[in-house]
């Protein structure tokens, strides 16, 4: 399926360097008496770039910041919550404002129908699955969907995407690309990648990630996986709770920057054999992380293998939509329709 240069023309992107206007305050829109460049400068290291993520942090975060006293600390939030909407308000807007939600196209449309539109932005998806079910080629998928012109089921954004098992292949963007009639130039340029080797190294990652998303429109952020490095750095019973510790502040930094980007943050997760007894269970596999990571997670997508070719993908857990599942393929070029044999 050969993309006509007219179609190419069409969806190309909006996402050049050209700024735009994309909704977040930088943070050095905050104007505080005693505040001085440095102090600003300060806070971006911390990972702090938009007054939206100041509005929302606790005073305690502030205070371990350097060079930022009690008093600083009482006025920036002061000065944040005054920009930042953060009271109440009617059902109805709410309503109205999550009519207005993006959501990107998974390039399966039962999927998507299964998922009320696709993969939701400003809030975390988790994919969890034995190996070879699908999770990282949905990925790549969305990796590329996220770059679409909205009314093509996309974002108009770009894509972070942080690997932790060194499965990361280009060359299948450019699969995907050519489908959705996208250069692949374009769609490799506006993917931002990086490598995470431990797990203080893939939260370090988090905040270069706040800092890039105060710089240009990201419609998506991908961690796969999100727990692999957690299983290798941790051992054993008795590092359990400083990993569901570390764990859940990666999450929560995620969850930050799902709110305060208003991006799609996409996780992947691995399951274990349930060994607690229940073996008679129909299927005896759980995510890792525990409550930790099923608090953290908005929307929780089982896959599993189906017939022939053909994976399954199962609505685990979420606010809103009801606990059905889905055939879809996996093709050279993403996510795809089940086929019939
Ligand atoms: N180029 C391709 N064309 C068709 N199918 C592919 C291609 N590359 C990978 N696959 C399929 O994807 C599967 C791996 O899925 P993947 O998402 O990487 O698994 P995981 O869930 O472990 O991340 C492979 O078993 C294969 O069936
Ligand atoms: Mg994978």
């Amino acid at each position: 399926m050969a993309a006509t240069a007219v179609q190419q023309e069409e969806n190309q992107l909006i996402v050049d360097e050209d700024e735009e206007e994309y909704g977040c305050l930088p943070v050095s829109k905050l104007k505080v008496d005693n505040v001085k460049q440095g102090d600003i400068k300060q806070l971006m290291e911390a990972g702090f770039h938009t007054v939206e993520s100041i509005a929302y942090t606790t005073k305690k975060t502030l205070l371990n910041i350097k060079g930022i006293s009690e008093a600083k600390a009482d006025k920036i939030l002061a000065e944040a919550s005054k920009l930042v909407p953060m009271g109440f308000t009617t059902a109805t807007e709410f309503h109205q404002r999550r009519q207005e939600l993006i959501s990107i196209t998974t390039g399966c449309k039962s999927m998507d129908d299964l998922l009320g539109g696709g993969i939701e932005t400003g809030s975390i998806t988790e994919l969890f699955g034995e190996f070879r079910t699908g999770k990282t080629q949905l990925c790549y998928t969305l990796a590329v969907t996220c770059q679409l012109p909205i009314d093509h089921g996309g974002g108009e954004g770009k894509c972070l995407f942080i690997d932790t098992e060194g499965t990361f292949r280009p060359e299948r963007l450019l699969d995907v690309a050519e489908r959705f009639g996208l250069s692949g130039q374009d769609v490799l340029d506006n993917v931002a990648y990086a490598r995470a080797y431990n797990t203080d190294h893939q939260m370090n990652l988090l905040t270069q990630a706040a800092a890039m998303m105060a710089e240009a429109r990201f419609a998506l952020m991908i961690v796969d996986s999100a727990t692999a490095l957690y299983r290798t750095d941790y051992q054993g019973r008795g590092e359990l709770a400083p990993r569901q510790a570390h764990l859940g502040q990666f999450l929560r930094f995620l969850l930050r920057l799902a709110d305060e980007f208003g991006v799609a943050v996409v996780i992947t997760n691995q399951v274990t054999a349930a060994v607690d007894g229940q073996s008679f269970a129909p299927d005896p596999k759980k995510p890792i992380g525990g409550n930790i990571m099923a608090h953290a997670s908005t929307t929780r997508l089982y896959f599993r293998k189906g017939r022939g070719d053909n994976r399954i993908c199962k609505v685990y857990d979420s606010p809103c939509l009801p606990e059905s599942e889905v055939m879809f393929s996996i093709g050279k070029s993403g996510i795809d329709e089940a086929v019939e044999k």
